[in-house]
């Protein structure tokens, strides 16, 4: 039995997001295909996931004791290390991820708990898990040289390798706000290939 953890960062609520359009039905089929398996939904805007403040640093870079399991904020890194699989849904914002999603991926950045530091470098502990990335954008950055600009996905795909999850998928449904585009199809495409990723996930 595996446990999924499925990360949602979007202001938008289900039914308005495209990105959980296509991201719902990728947990749907999964669910589908995996009944026993955990799934764990953890909507970032419900949570509140703040920023890191100046008193937290201490926490995230110092000793490891059991009480750290009940930090507000260790305890999401815990969460994070502890799940075999992720599924994020955040569409792009400003050529990149929500501050919210920069801002949990500061939360689970942690020594001791999903990396360390070793004489030969920092080492991922969250080795041999995999990822998949859903991503709607206005505009279209998975090919040409628009691609140059997109460092959204590109980011999550370094600090999940960071974190030892090399295993790592994305599944863009791009130019969803360019005029004239079939934005319909798009999305259908995108959930047609997120239905048939989850059933091997
Ligand atoms: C705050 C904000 C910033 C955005 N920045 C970009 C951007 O830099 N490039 C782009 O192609 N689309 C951008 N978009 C458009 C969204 O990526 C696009 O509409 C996406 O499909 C929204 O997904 P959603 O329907 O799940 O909210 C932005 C949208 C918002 C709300």
């Amino acid at each position: 039995m595996s446990k999924v953890l499925y990360i949602k960062a979007n202001v938008k609520p289900a039914g308005v997001s495209r990105t959980f359009k296509i991201s719902d039905k990728f947990v749907e089929q999964y669910r589908e295909q995996n009944p026993n398996d955990e799934i764990i939904t953890l909507d970032l805007y419900k949570e509140g996931i703040g920023f890191l403040k100046g008193e937290d640093l201490n926490s995230v870079f110092g000793p490891k004791t059991d009480e750290s399991r009940k930090h507000p904020i260790l305890k999401y890194a815990y969460q994070f290390a502890e799940a075999d699989k992720y599924i994020i849904a955040a569409p792009m914002w400003n050529l990149s991820i929500p501050a919210i999603l920069k801002a949990y991926i500061d939360y689970v950045c942690v020594t001791g708990i999903t990396f360390k530091y070793t004489a030969e470098g920092p080492v991922g502990l969250c080795q041999g898990k995999k990822a998949v990335h859903i991503v709607t954008r206005g505009g279209g950055y998975s090919e040409g040289p628009a691609a140059a600009y997109e460092m959204g996905d590109r980011y999550l795909r370094t600090i999940f390798g960071f974190f030892g999850i090399t295993d790592f998928t994305t599944i863009s449904a791009d130019k969803l706000d360019v005029i004239g585009e079939d934005v319909e199809a798009i999305v259908k495409n995108a959930i047609e290939k997120a239905e048939e990723k989850a059933k091997n996930f």
